[in-house]
């Protein structure tokens, strides 16, 4: 002991040394602790421990003690973020906890270095910081803690419960109290965060209410790069996500329905409370569609004209990721009962390209505007029966400028009803898994998608209104839309091609649809 390295377990700091400044304990850290710890990381896009080789590249000191924010880059030039403490005082058992990044020894003594995303103290100390609009420098970075005008307005900050929200994919995301939602990300990038800038919008410039006000932000400044490590929203309580209440109402309603006459009234219920709040949300998407387009003066957020350039990017997007779809798909492990649907996409191949192009180019004169990018039901919370929008991050496989692009509403209207889709399919399969799938059940099933479409769609016009922001005419509109659920689509085929192949028949579906419409397949 006395110098850095590892032993299979430990990770060996010299006295007198602080882990974050000795180079030889930030190596062992690059080689062996790191890509383990990543490797089990659900925010993490890789389980291979032997390819993730992350170099640190920045330390962040956060408090006097011991945390620190680490960023580190990938092989693949992407940046994490990592805050991680030492901590002396707990003992390094053999249980490794999730959080452990590596157990530690320091002379006589042991102790853990955590991943402290979702620890409570480290937690507190992220609101105290933005109460105070802190700013921490060091290294040649600075970290500076953005409340809203907001932030004054809730509750002290005496948070007694703080739990993490189970299930991150793309951040860690920690739930304090009935009062504060504080999420880190993960991938961090240079430039304007989108959820930042559009939190800022809409709660500062544009007043929506049905989306958490936001708090604040936590940004890392180095030169004059600036990078959202985290931000703070307003608690709203809520019954849990509309993922999966829709998937609970439409299990009510398929268990009623094969109980028969008995169950009903449970069943007629079941399905009028859904198209209730199906249209609810479509109400509200409408109104968050009006409040971003809201606001000429601010440039970020002004209407635009639909121009050629614009349409040759969303085509052009469309065709690269159909190619990427194309190249890649046989390697994968697809279901023989999958492959088929496939080979039916790839018939149309040829055609693609022009189909696409007409059904955009119909609606040229229309306006794009910023819209949130990622809308499905997962990121609609449903609270006291209405719908509040969360998560504005955009697609999280896009690049920062590219989530930032302004595009025809109808590209979010497209999210949620190919989510709607998801949403009853999901139901099929796992009906026809567990064999209670019956031809009632089926064309209940189908009917159920159909109604909370028509609803969410009509609802939404019904708001949108005659405005610059929607085709006047049905014809453009359904081409408009056509356009958007074949993007959203084809996006949901690539997702699923590297994550679940498992349901890839559910957008593979969702494609050959909007083909077939058009004559194409
Ligand atoms: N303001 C909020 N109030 C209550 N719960 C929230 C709020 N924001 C997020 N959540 C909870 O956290 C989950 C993840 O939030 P989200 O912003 O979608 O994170 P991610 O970027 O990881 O998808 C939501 O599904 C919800 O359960
Ligand atoms: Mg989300």
């Amino acid at each position: 002991m006395g110098t850095a390295g590892e032993s299979l377990a430990f990770l060996d700091i010299p006295e007198g040394s602080l882990w974050v400044a000795n180079s030889e304990v930030t190596a062992a850290l690059e080689r062996h602790f790191l890509p383990a710890y990543l490797a089990k990381a659900r925010w993490f896009p890789g389980n291979s421990e032997t390819r993730i080789k992350p170099k640190i590249i920045a330390r962040l000191p956060f408090t006097a003690d011991s945390t620190t924010f680490v960023v580190i880059q990938t092989n693949h030039h992407a940046r994490y973020l990592l805050p991680l403490r030492v901590d002396w005082s707990v003992d390094a058992g053999p249980e490794l906890d999730r959080s452990i990044v590596a157990r530690l020894h320091q002379g006589e003594r042991e102790g853990l270095l955590c991943d402290v995303a979702a620890d409570p103290a480290f937690i507190r100390l992220i609101l105290e910081h933005l109460r105070r609009e802190a700013s921490i420098a060091g290294s040649g970075w600075r970290l500076d803690f953005k409340p809203t005008s907001k932030l004054g307005s809730q509750p002290p900050n005496t948070p007694s419960r703080i739990r993490a929200i189970q299930g991150e994919q793309s951040n860690s995301t920690a739930v304090v109290d009935q009062d504060y939602v504080v999420k880190l990300y993960r991938q961090i990038e240079p430039g304007q965060n989108p959820e930042v800038e559009m939190g800022y919008f809409l709660t500062e410039a544009a007043n929506f209410a049905h989306t958490p006000a936001l708090l604040g932000h936590l940004e890392a400044a180095h030169g004059s790069a600036r990078y959202a490590l985290g931000i703070v929203h307003a608690f709203v309580p809520n019954r849990g996500d509309a993922w999966t209440w829709s998937a609970d109402r439409l299990s009510i309603y398929l268990d009623s329905i094969v109980k028969g006459s008995e169950e009903r009234d449970k069943a007629i219920t079941a399905r009028r409370d859904y198209l209730q709040w199906v249209r609810r949300l479509g109400r509200r998407v409408a109104e968050m569609h009006r409040s971003l387009a809201s606001r000429d003066d601010v440039a970020a957020f002004k209407p635009e004209p639909i121009d050629e350039g614009d349409l040759d990017f969303w085509i052009g997007d469309v065709m690269e990721r159909a190619a990427r779809i194309f190249n890649r798909w046989e390697e994968s492990s697809l279901d023989v009962n999958d492959r088929p649907l496939m080979e039916r996409l790839l018939w149309v191949k040829p055609r693609m390209c022009d189909y696409a192009a007409n059904l955009i180019r119909p609606s040229l004169g229309r306006c794009k505007i910023r819209h949130h990018g990622d809308l499905h039901l997962g990121q609609v919370l449903v609270a006291n029966e209405d719908a509040v929008i969360i998560d504005f991050e955009g697609e999280p496989s896009r690049p920062l400028a590219d989530r930032r692009r302004k595009a025809p509403a109808a590209r979010d209207v497209a999210g949620v009803l190919r989510s709607l889709d998801y949403a009853a399919m999901a139901s099929r399969q796992h009906r026809q898994k567990s064999e209670t799938l019956n031809a009632p059940t089926s064309r209940a099933l189908l009917a159920w998608r159909q109604q909370s479409t028509d609803g969410f769609l009509s609802a939404y016009q019904e708001a949108i209104g005659a405005s610059v922001l929607w085709p006047e005419r049905a014809e453009d509109t359904k081409l408009m839309l056509n356009f958007f659920l074949l993007e959203k689509a084809l996006y949901e085929v690539e997702y699923e091609l590297s994550y679940r192949p498992a349901w890839i028949s559910v957008p593979l579906q969702g494609v050959l649809r909007v083909l077939e419409e058009g004559g194409v397949a």
